[in-house]
């Protein structure tokens, strides 16, 4: 979608960042612009600290001056602010279409408040037009990938699963694995597909972020509206 709708979205999340602020830095596209407009912030005298979710949001953050911690060291964070690829009426999410999901998962439960930030594209009624994220170990994969569609058939789901190529290589997440893409269609209990995904040995987390926001700023061509629940 639009740049302008990111840019929007971007530009009111902004408002929700204090000073003294331990910040949760997302992955994507919406997050690159959010990274622009704190640094500009930041020149301007705002004092916040950021924990990464990516090596990409890492080095950005680093071209922009914005200075970095560790979750290792704040312990806690304030406010994280992470974009999505899909957002339901619940506000549940699927994320990790950039591969960082494992990464924005940890940081967003150790976060008091996780806002996403995104445009009117990303609004569905229910998940799964967009396939679902799953970060596996590369130690016996394809098993692991089999057992995932094993287990899902038994529930009732039957669809596709493969493994994310970055061209012809295999795409490698910043902590060392694989992703697998999930198609089973529309989901309609993501509890249980998240419950059914982390229960298989080999699966470190699975793109379905639920009861995590409680606040989305949607982006339009207009403005901005924020959706709270
Ligand atoms: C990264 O792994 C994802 O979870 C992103 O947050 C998501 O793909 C949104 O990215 P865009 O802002 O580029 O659409």
């Amino acid at each position: 979608m639009s740049k302008e709708m990111k840019i929007n979205a971007a530009k009111e999340a902004i408002n929700f960042v204090k000073d003294g602020m331990k910040l949760g830095l997302g992955t994507g596209s919406t997050v690159d612009e959010f990274l622009i407009l704190l640094s500009k912030e930041i020149k301007n005298g705002l004092s916040i600290c950021g924990v990464p979710t990516s090596k990409k949001t890492r080095d950005l953050s680093n071209k922009l001056s914005i200075p970095l911690t560790t979750l290792e060291s704040v312990k806690t964070l304030d406010l994280t602010i992470d974009g999505a690829d899909e957002i339901d009426n619940d506000l549940s999410l699927i994320k990790g279409g950039g591969g960082a999901l494992l990464r924005e998962k940890i940081i967003a439960f150790n976060s008091d408040e996780l806002l996403i930030i995104a445009d009117e594209s990303k609004l569905v009624d229910k998940l799964g037009d967009f396939k679902l994220p799953i970060e596996i170990s590369p130690y016996e994969h394809e098993v692991t990938s089999l057992r995932i569609m094993n287990k899902l058939n038994k529930i009732g789901y039957e669809g596709t699963i493969g493994l994310r190529k970055d061209n012809k290589n295999i795409f490698i997440t910043d902590g060392g694995n694989y992703i697998y893409d999930l198609s089973v269609g529309l989901i309609s209990e993501p509890n249980i597909i998240e419950q059914t995904l982390n229960l298989i040995p080999g699966v470190f987390e699975n793109g379905l972020f639920i009861d995590l926001t409680k606040k989305v700023i949607i982006g339009g061509q207009e403005g901005t509206r924020i959706i709270s629940k």
